[in-house]
């Protein structure tokens, strides 16, 4: 045995995606925005001076909260800044689950669920989605002091409607966390829930929508209650004075985040269509991405073929997933040649 507790050895820790670094290259395979992030993100960055940085940040991130809160239609008081939604998941198993606290979500979905489970030491009680991804009803009545829904679901897209997970909310006994860092790609969100339950939680992410994935910033959304008790859990300056800076420009830029969007949700629709024609499974999708399963050609030998074209995707070698082929939504460009390329390969 080594140094670290038990369930630290036994975890395998979290594989992020491929960060390749060539030139050339089509990078569909970790769901990043293929437009860049509003102007004023540009102009806060080039105003911000080396002495703004000898001083710690605001530990709230007020100026952002104020912002966030004004898009969300609640009070600064409901929202909570942090480094990436990914921080957000780790704060919620630290402070809800433990060895006789156990997590519960449906499956197949975000992979970090159970490594965060295993770090936590918690039981992960997964859930299968049945072949349309609906709600699985058994979700409630596990016991779990977490639930974790991610709506719209990764990798699949698929999208669980507001009053379906108002209604779980409402049977739940322990903590909701409604993981919506694919939303701003979907036609409604929940963050009209937290008004009503005391056990709601909604995760954002700047990551995709906002196109900020490398300054790492989310936010939660809850009761001013349960802000309270996730702040319990956070470093003290968990989101840097920059982050802050850029995440408040970039999302008091609406209209440009708003365009941004809708160059997605239509380039999403074409890549469907284009991969349902090449015979490509598409469920239909309410996020940056889709999942395409092939039934000619194994899901591993399209993703090795596309490396050696110098394109991108992601390849999960999961139970439910090892046969598909996740697929970020990039340009119009970027998308003509992956379907060219796939064309190629099928044809071969
Ligand atoms: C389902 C889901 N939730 C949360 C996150 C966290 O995003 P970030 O930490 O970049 O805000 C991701 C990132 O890919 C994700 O796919």
């Amino acid at each position: 045995m080594g140094y670290f507790r038990e369930n630290v050895e036994r975890a395998k820790g979290y594989e992020p995606g491929f960060q390749p670094k060539q030139k050339d290259m089509i990078k569909l395979n970790t769901n990043e925005n293929p437009y860049p992030p509003s102007p004023n993100v540009t102009k806060v960055l080039a105003e911000i001076s080396a002495e703004q940085l000898r001083r710690y940040p605001d530990p709230l991130g007020n100026k952002f909260r104020r912002a966030a809160a004004e898009v969300n239609d609640v009070e600064p008081g409901y929202i909570m800044c942090c480094n990436g939604g990914d921080e957000l998941l780790s704060m919620a198993f630290r402070a809800f689950c433990d060895q006789n606290r156990p997590v519960a979500y449906p499956v197949p979905t975000y992979s970090l669920y159970p490594v965060l489970a295993t770090l936590q030491n918690c039981e992960a009680i997964e859930i299968p989605f049945d072949d349309e991804f609906n709600l699985p009803p058994r979700l409630v009545g596990t016991g779990a002091a977490l639930t974790i829904v991610c709506n719209p679901n990764a990798p699949t897209g698929s999208f669980i409607s507001v009053e379906e997970i108002a209604s779980l909310a409402d049977e739940l006994e322990g903590g909701l966390l409604i993981d919506e860092a694919y939303v701003d790609f979907a036609e409604e969100n929940c963050a009209r829930l937290v008004r009503d339950f005391d056990n709601v939680i909604i995760l954002r992410s700047l990551s995709k929508g906002y196109s900020l994935a490398g300054i790492r910033f989310g936010y939660a959304i809850a009761k001013p209650e349960l802000i309270a008790g996730l702040m319990k859990v956070k470093d003290s300056y968990n989101v840097d004075a920059i982050a802050i800076a850029v995440a408040t420009a970039a999302i008091r830029d609406q209209q440009y985040f708003k365009e941004n969007v809708e160059k997605v949700k239509r380039d999403r629709q074409h890549l469907t269509e284009q991969l349902r024609a090449l015979k490509f499974d598409v469920p239909t999708s309410h996020g940056n991405f889709v999942l395409a399963k092939n039934n000619n050609c194994k899901a591993s030998e399209i993703y090795d073929k596309l490396v050696q074209r110098n394109i991108y995707v992601r390849f999960f070698d999961l139970p439910g997933l090892g046969d598909k082929l996740r697929i970020t939504v990039g340009t119009a460009k970027q998308n003509d040649r992956l379907i060219a390329a796939l064309k190629e390969i099928l044809s071969n």
